[in-house]
């Protein structure tokens, strides 16, 4: 297999913080497939050499496991191309076009261009459709051709589908790898191997054991320097619709019948479709939002939302949601799922707490903590298992809460592939496991549209989100929403 990689947008943030010290990782690992090369695709006046110096300078902002070293950079750089294409111009598709079909020397073989090409648009979304529908007239949608596409992918149901059905009039659905980052991440390959690599916790896995999940997404970075983008977009749509819906379907999901990209994405739609859909009355008791005030943070005094450079300052876009949902079939009925994220908040963690339910009928007086599985995802990937035992402490009945834990990292030595480098080494290999179909997509915005409509009325005749402290959990009504069912948060327990 041969392949070319191309970075539409080679210049901007995403290509340079992400997706090329990505690539130099998985360079790094021995994991890079050979016969490829790397091409960067961006307005600005590079050569070769140029760009591959822009972006040394560029990695010393990155922060990598172990440093750089030059001699280590040289060796990944000559991987490393770039070609000037403006986007706006049709004659430069064209180009790139040329560019791609002149790859034999370069790839290690006399038999002609790469049989595969990922273009990955790393650009502004609001650019896609306009350069899917050029790639298509320079003859750029070829069987070979796979296309990346970054989030967001749409606002709401109408911008998404037409986006979809650009795409689709370009690309077939197999040619789409849609990203979640989130899917990259370790902890969701080890929830796929704990729940259908063994056979222990299935039986389990279901209403009569399970009390209720709570998925958390916590950050404690604020909006930084992308205020204008965030004002515009919300927790709501950065976080839930996409990444906490994603962990959502595959805590839910049934087993599929193959590894395989149709069979997981089946059962994962499947879920989506069971979700409880929300209305007016339902988004306003079970959806609690907030926005972060001036607070501590880690010991550093932090700006409230309102303050942040490109908020309007009577904005009232969320920083915060908590929310109950559930899934309305046979393995799930009556079990609440707690879905939440926020930035400014407490710590930076994301967690998925399977809280099962308590022994039916207690010898212990007093020790009736029910048994918890923590599946890790940052910042350690690991699993705990909470369980009650023996003190040994003379007295024969005292109980103690007690954790297995199982760290990933130590128990795996060898250098863990993460995020995006597992991304793009399964968008070069072709497998679209990971990757979410368009379905699946619409009706993730299917579900959260009513929510984010309920709340455009209710801003005309409330103050909007409610206000929390930064550095704290979110707004008092979050841990009300959860009480309410007799349960609480993890750090509230
Ligand atoms: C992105 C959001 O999709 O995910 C960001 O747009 C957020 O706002 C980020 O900070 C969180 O990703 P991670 O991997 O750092 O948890």
């Amino acid at each position: 297999m041969s392949y070319d990689l191309v970075f539409i947008g080679g210049t901007g943030d995403l290509a340079w913080r992400k997706l090329m010290p990505a690539l130099f990782q998985a360079f790094r690992h021995g994991k890079l497939p050979p016969r490829g090369r790397i091409l960067a695709v961006a307005r600005d006046d590079h050569t070769d050499d140029s760009y591959r110096d822009w972006l040394r300078e560029r990695f010393r902002h990155v922060d990598f496991a172990k440093p750089v070293h030059d001699e280590e950079f040289a060796r990944f750089a000559v991987l490393v191309h770039y070609l000037r294409v403006d986007l706006a111009q049709p004659e430069d598709y064209g180009r790139l076009r040329q560019w791609l079909a002149g790859a034999a020397g370069d790839l290690g073989s006399d038999e002609g261009p790469a049989d595969t090409v990922v273009l990955y648009l790393a650009t502004s979304p609001h650019l896609f459709p306009q350069i899917c529908r050029q790639l298509g007239r320079a003859g750029l949608n070829g069987p070979g051709v796979r296309l990346v596409l970054e989030k967001p992918l749409g606002h709401d149901l109408d911008s998404a589908q037409e986006i979809n059905r650009v795409v689709g009039s370009v690309f077939s659905e197999s040619q789409a790898f849609r990203i979640d980052h989130y899917l990259g991440k370790s902890a969701v390959q080890n929830l796929m191997a704990l729940r259908f690599g063994n056979a222990l916790f299935e039986p389990l896995w279901r209403r009569e054991s399970i009390a209720n999940i709570q998925i958390t997404l916590a950050e404690q970075l604020g909006v930084g320097t992308r205020g204008d983008f965030y004002d515009r977009t919300g927790a709501l749509r950065d976080m839930i619709q996409n990444h906490a819906l994603q962990l959502l379907t595959m805590i839910a999901m049934e087993p599929p019948s193959r590894n395989d990209a149709g069979a997981i994405r089946n059962e994962k739609l499947k879920v989506l479709q069971a979700l409880k859909p929300f209305n007016e009355e339902s988004v306003l008791r079970d959806v609690v939002r907030g926005q972060y005030r001036r607070g501590t943070v880690d010991g550093q005094s932090s700006p409230g939302y309102l303050d942040e450079a490109s908020v309007p300052a009577d904005s009232k876009t969320e920083s915060f949601v908590a929310l109950r949902t559930e899934v309305q079939n046979w393995r799930w009925a009556g079990v609440p799922f707690y879905l939440r994220t926020g930035k400014r908040l407490a710590a930076a963690e994301a967690h998925i707490v399977v809280n099962f339910r308590p022994t039916p009928h207690s010898i212990f007086p007093g020790a009736n903590t029910p048994n918890k599985l923590v599946i890790k995802l940052q910042p350690e990937d690991g699993l705990e298992l909470h369980l009650l035992a023996a003190k040994g402490s003379g007295e024969s009945e005292a109980l103690a809460p007690v954790s297995l834990d199982l760290d990933f990292d130590k128990a795996f030595a060898e250098n863990r592939v993460d995020g995006y480098e597992r991304l793009l080494l399964e968008a070069i290999a072709g497998r679209l496991n990971l990757f979410v179909r368009s379905d699946e997509q619409e009706q993730a915005w299917r579900w959260v549209d009513p929510i984010l409509q309920a709340w455009e009325r209710d801003n005309a005749i409330s103050a909007g989100p409610r206000a929390y402290p930064a550095g704290t959990w979110g707004p008092a009504a979050a841990s009300a929403l959860v009480a309410r069912d007799g349960f609480a948060w993890p750090e509230e327990q």
